[in-house]
């Protein structure tokens, strides 16, 4: 059932493309309903406790969504058996992910853009070095990611 699914997105920092990933998709969760666990981790410690970037606040606020209290996180073991799916942005991360993935680990690793039609395999492009029209980029490919993977769950239930 979608009601037990608990979603992590993943990218390096945790201050651009996973927080995106984690409001589009908090957003597509709340039109359909459901009350689910969702949150966003970097593979990286340098922005832990931090805000997201300013210009990925900037971003979630042309679409109308707040995300000034989300905090950055490192991913944890204990990730992998409390979130049912985890969604890594670029195949870094999931090769990452893959490593670091313990024996005891229940969580199905994939790419974000997997779950759209046609797009398996493909990269959410790391913004930080970009700019706006890069943010701007960014969300149209979490937005397009985080309602197919809505779909997806619920076909699963
Ligand atoms: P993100 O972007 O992985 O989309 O959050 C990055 C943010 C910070 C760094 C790298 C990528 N960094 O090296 O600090």
């Amino acid at each position: 059932m979608t009601s037990s699914c608990a979603v992590l997105f993943v990218c390096l920092g945790n201050i651009c493309r996973s927080p995106l990933a984690e409001a589009a998709f908090r957003q597509e969760a709340k039109k359909r309903g459901w009350d689910i666990k969702i949150d966003s981790a970097g593979l990286g410690g340098w922005h832990v406790g931090d805000p997201p970037d300013v210009r990925a606040i900037r971003e979630a606020k042309k679409q109308n969504i707040d995300i000034t209290h989300y905090r950055g996180r490192k991913v944890s073991t204990q990730d992998f058996t409390q979130f049912t799916h985890i969604v890594a942005m670029d195949n870094e991360n999931l090769s990452r992910l893959r490593a670091l993935s313990p024996q005891n680990s229940t969580a199905h690793i994939a790419l974000l853009m997997d779950y759209v039609p046609n797009k398996a395999g493909q990269e959410i492009a790391d913004p930080y070095y970009g700019n706006e029209k890069d943010f701007d980029r960014t969300w149209e490919q979490v937005h397009e990611g985080a309602i197919a993977l809505a779909d997806h769950l619920e076909k699963q239930s």
